[in-house]
Order: structure tokens, then C-alpha cells, then sequence
């Protein structure tokens, strides 16, 4: 059996930790978003904390394919994650600003992981692949939110 190597496996569990923290931040914002777009951001961030819950799965289930651990603890998330948890007291643009942020850091990790993998593994790069894709359409529709 093909192995992925461990530099591989770093960059899928680094995303099993971002996964972790922007379910709960998603969560955070849908729960809290407030003002005119309320209905359709509200509804928007439960099809977006659906979506992460699912890859990260994805995400998770490669890596112990490959022989790997992922984390598995919110401590684990919170020390390993790239993005940041939520803060308090946003307003809708600034949360709608902010998960534009967190899905750019995570595109642009997963696109330099495939390009940096040591062991090229497609399916490995598959998943990473077609994540990237839906993120960069998911900010490019968020993006569109903020035009005023
Ligand atoms: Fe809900």
C-alpha cells in the first residue's frame, strides 16, 4: 500500500483542526448574525457548517486510511488550527468578512499542500482539490453579499 507521506499528513490534519474550529465559529455566526440580510445569512452559514462538517469527515477518514491521526479533541482544534475562533460583537459584514478570511487561509493551505506533497497521492489530492473548488465558489458568492 501507497503511503502518504508525513508531510501529507500534516497538511490534512492541519485542516482537521480548521474544520473544527469554523464549525463551532460558523455556528457562533449563524446563531448571532443580526440586521436586514438576517434570513438569508442565517440560512446560508447552516449550509455552510453542514458542508465543513462533512469534509472534515472526509478530511479525517484519509488520513486514518493512510495510517494517520486526526485530531480529535476542540483542545487539539484550538492548537493546531490556522484560523481564529469567533470574536463577539461582529456585525453581518464583518462576520460574512470574516469567513471569507478563514476560507481563503484554508483554500490557499490546501492548494499549497498539493503543490508541496512529497508523495503525490491523488485521492489525497482529489479530496484537497474539490474542496478548494467549493470554497473558492462559496467566497466568491460570499463576496458578492457585501456589494452594496
Ligand atoms: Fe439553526
Amino acid at each position: 500500500m501507497n503511503m502518504i507521506s508525513t508531510q501529507a499528513k500534516k497538511a490534512l490534519n492541519q485542516q482537521v483542526a480548521n474544520y473544527g474550529v469554523l464549525f463551532v465559529k460558523l455556528h457562533n455566526y449563524h446563531w448571532y448574525i443580526n440586521g436586514p440580510e438576517f434570513l438569508t445569512l442565517h440560512v446560508k452559514l447552516e449550509e455552510l457548517y453542514t458542508w465543513v462538517s462533512e469534509q472534515y469527515d472526509v478530511v479525517a477518514e484519509r488520513l486514518l486510511m493512510n495510517h494517520g491521526e486526526p485530531y480529535a479533541t476542540l483542545k487539539e482544534y484550538l492548537e493546531h488550527a490556522t484560523i481564529e475562533e469567533a470574536k463577539r460583537g461582529l456585525s453581518a459584514d464583518e462576520m460574512v468578512e470574516s469567513v471569507i478570511s478563514d476560507f481563503s487561509q484554508i483554500r490557499k493551505e490546501m492548494l499549497d499542500a498539493i503543490e508541496h506533497l512529497e508523495t503525490h497521492d491523488m485521492t489525497v489530492e482529489d479530496d484537497l482539490l474539490a474542496q478548494a473548488k467549493e470554497i473558492e465558489k462559496q467566497i466568491w458568492m460570499l463576496r458578492a453579499t457585501l456589494e452594496k
